[in-house]
């Protein structure tokens, strides 16, 4: 394939981030060819403020792929309408990259599933800190063996004050909070680290308090979830994500193994950090040697956090165009969607319920 021809569905604010990205591999490799928006007039306005006079705007998916001849698609819209707009692409012969979280629902995304298999096209889902070396240097640890079996982890993490209101704190858009929105990050960081084991069951709480101090009842979604999940294996997870909490952090991201632990810190938690979508500050590993506690300090790399996100869409071009595996699979990813769809039923329910696929 000579050259990549690209749409963009959904021209908000993080369409910036894929259309810079897939300037920046350059026209001779890819090239944005056209956008859209449901709000009328929203993609061409995009296009045209970006200096992009040739990409063509259209006010709906349809509109484009009748008058535009594409590769792929990024899917930039709202959580709620990723799985809608991923299953309307694959079904369209359309390779996807679709944002983060791959969906609100289980069902939505075993529709994505389904639609992916019987195309045979690539779909992934976005998580760009999976390209950081230090994230790859903790898999590595726990691949080596170092830590022993594995049996607890602790997501912690979550923001001080970082609440992003419009479409995210909407249920019919946003679909869930924090939960969905950064909990996804912290959620994959885990789960990609111990290798993506099963998800069994869920017993979780979800809180609204602050974030309808704050908006009122326009606040339709969670601002602080918890959960206990147990995973394939004898793991047990223990998640915990915030929008806003009268606290510092819910905590270090810690794997407990029989051999040895891990604790990662984030580099600073200020208000809108937490959420695990940013570099990491600082491993160590703790063990016991000759019988007494013994702490290494994990050398990181100092460049671990340029240019992430183009990464990603270099992965996805590289994809497509050498019929390479999709660079972050929905068979991992679908994992995380079990826990995330299990979180919201429990803390619905008020119980623990199965995660069943
Ligand atoms: N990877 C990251 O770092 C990152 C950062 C921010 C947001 N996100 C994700 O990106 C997505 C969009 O977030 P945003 O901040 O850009 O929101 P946004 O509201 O700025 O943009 C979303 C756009 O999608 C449009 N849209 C919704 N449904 C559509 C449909 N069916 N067809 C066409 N257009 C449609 C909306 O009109 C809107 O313009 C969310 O899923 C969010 O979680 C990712």
């Amino acid at each position: 394939m000579a050259k990549l021809k690209v749409g963009i569905i959904g021209t908000g604010g993080i369409a910036h981030a894929h259309l810079n990205s897939y300037n920046a591999v350059g026209k001779d490799e890819v090239e944005v060819v056209a956008g859209c928006d449901i709000v009328p007039g929203k993609a061409e306005e995009f296009f045209k403020r970006n200096n992009m006079p040739d990409a063509k705007g259209f006010d709906s998916k349809e509109e484009m792929l009748k008058n535009v001849k594409l590769d792929a698609v990024s899917v930039c819209t709202y959580n709620a309408t990723h799985s809608e707009c991923a299953v309307f692409a694959l079904e369209n012969g359309l390779h996807v990259l679709l944002e983060k979280p791959m969906s609100v629902t289980l069902e939505q995304s075993l529709a994505m599933l389904k639609a992916e298999k019987e195309s045979g096209l690539i779909l992934t889902v976005g998580f760009h800190p999976r390209y950081d070396v230090n994230w790859q240097k903790i898999r590595q640890i726990i691949d080596s063996g170092v830590l022993g079996k594995i049996y607890y982890v602790q997501t912690g993490g979550g923001r001080r004050s970082g609440m992003p209101g419009g479409n995210f704190i909407n249920k019919k858009t946003g679909g869930a909070g924090c939960l969905v929105d950064i909990g996804c990050y912290s959620l994959d960081f885990a789960m990609h680290s111990i290798g993506y084991p099963k998800p069994l069951t869920v017993s979780a709480s979800s809180f609204d308090h602050l974030g309808k101090k704050h908006f009122g009842d326009a606040f339709e979604v969670d601002d602080f979830s918890a959960a206990f999940v147990r995973l394939e294996g004898g793991i047990t997870l223990d998640f915990r994500m915030s929008w806003k909490m009268h606290m510092d952090t819910a905590g270090d991201f810690i794997f407990l193994g029989t051999e040895a632990g891990l604790k990662v810190k984030q580099p600073s938690l200020g208000t809108w950090g937490g959420a695990w979508d940013g570099p990491v500050g600082e491993v160590r590993l703790m063990q016991d040697i000759l019988g007494k506690p013994v702490e290494t300090l994990i050398p990181l790399d100092e460049n671990h956090g340029s240019g992430l996100f183009e990464k990603k869409i270099r992965a996805f071009i590289d994809a497509v165009k050498n019929n390479k595996p999709a660079p972050i699979p929905t068979s991992e990813i679908i994992y995380n969607q079990g826990i995330l769809d299990g979180i919201i039923r429990s803390a619905s329910a008020g119980k623990e319920v199965d995660v069943v696929f």
